[in-house]
């Protein structure tokens, strides 16, 4: 028990350190999906050309790391492959940030093949929100469908007045230094704020459920509510780390199609008028003919056999 209590002190201890930056080789750094970072390598030796440096990375305690950058060259085997660039000061620029890229970074330098000092670890958590919604007459999630932010398919997830929404939002983060711990011990806080900075908590439009490194946000869809913007936050110690923005667009083919509906009724309608009007002129005619015709051949009908008698 007491070692367990002592490990958590060490491990609080360097997560103080790490937060504050006072370790001066170990980071952490927040940074939200879609956008570009760059991470400190705090170990280079030369930064000439960057050839004593290596990048390597990790997302678990046990799963393999692996070189993304061996002594200056970019590694090709990497998903990640496109989106990096090793910076003049050797740090890694990984552009349009993926939830998929949290994790530790080690910054490892070599010279003659033998590694110098220790490893320099950036530890990088990314905010990442994800966008569900379905009827809310059904109120189930049997129509649901989840989509990124920054992906294409937020066409996927139909956004309409009416319909109820949920945007999840979630701090990935390395086992190692979960997400759990910085918000137990560190005072890292996620948020839902609207346009004025405002938390919507207190706001009974909006239900909002928390679960440490997830904060949830559900509201029914009002027609006001296209271009309104709700922003997740992440603070640690009432400082803003990142944030993520999430504006409502009511989907333009919604509209054109709506649009679209209207202007075929309008083509009905006139088209109705312009073929309906004399088609019933004409009928009225023959119709008037026909009882004209039968007006005046009545008579004789029945005229006729009196005339006969
Ligand atoms: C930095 O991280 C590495 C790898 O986890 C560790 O070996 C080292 O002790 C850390 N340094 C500091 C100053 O915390
Ligand atoms: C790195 O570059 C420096 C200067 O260009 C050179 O002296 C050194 O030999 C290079 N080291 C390796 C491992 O290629
Ligand atoms: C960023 O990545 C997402 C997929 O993760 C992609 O849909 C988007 O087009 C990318 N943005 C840029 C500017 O490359
Ligand atoms: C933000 O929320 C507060 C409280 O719910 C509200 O009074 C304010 O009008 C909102 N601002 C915007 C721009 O929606």
């Amino acid at each position: 028990m007491s070692e367990k209590c002592d490990l958590c002190l060490l491990g609080l201890i360097i997560l103080s350190s790490l937060l504050t930056g006072t370790s001066g080789v170990n980071e952490t750094v927040f940074i939200s999906s879609g956008e570009n970072v760059r991470l400190p390598c705090n170990n280079a030796l030369s930064l000439s050309d960057c050839n004593s440096t290596t990048w390597i990375y990790g997302t678990s305690r046990h799963s393999e790391a692996a070189e993304l950058i061996k002594l200056g060259i970019k590694k090709k085997n990497t998903g990640s492959y496109e989106r990096l660039s090793l910076g003049s000061d050797c740090s890694l620029n990984i552009k349009n940030v993926t939830k998929e890229d949290y994790g530790f970074y080690s910054c490892r330098q070599f010279v003659n093949d033998k590694q110098q000092g220790t490893d320099a670890r950036v530890f990088l958590h990314v905010l990442h929100v994800s966008v569900s919604s379905s009827s809310s007459s059904s109120s189930s999630s049997s129509s649901s469908s989840s989509s990124s932010l920054f992906s294409s398919s937020s066409s996927q997830t139909e956004i309409s007045p009416g319909r109820s929404v949920t945007l999840s939002c979630q701090l990935y983060s390395y086992t190692g230094f979960s997400c759990d711990h910085l918000v137990r011990f560190e005072k890292l806080q996620l948020s839902w704020v609207n346009q004025t900075g405002v938390d919507l908590t207190t706001d009974s439009r909006y239900q909002i459920s928390s679960d440490h490194c997830i904060i949830s946000l559900t509201t029914t869809l009002l027609n006001e509510d296209d271009n309104r913007e709700w922003r997740c936050q992440l603070t640690h110690r009432n400082q803003l780390q990142t944030s993520v923005r999430y504006t409502v667009k009511y989907s333009e083919t919604v509209i054109s199609v709506t649009a679209r509906t209207l202007f075929r009724v309008i083509v009905i309608i006139v088209e109705m008028a312009v073929f309906a009007a004399p088609t019933v002129i004409l009928l009225q005619i023959i119709c008037a003919r026909r009882a004209g015709r039968k007006d005046s051949e009545h008579p004789e009908e029945i005229e006729m056999p009196t005339i006969l008698q």
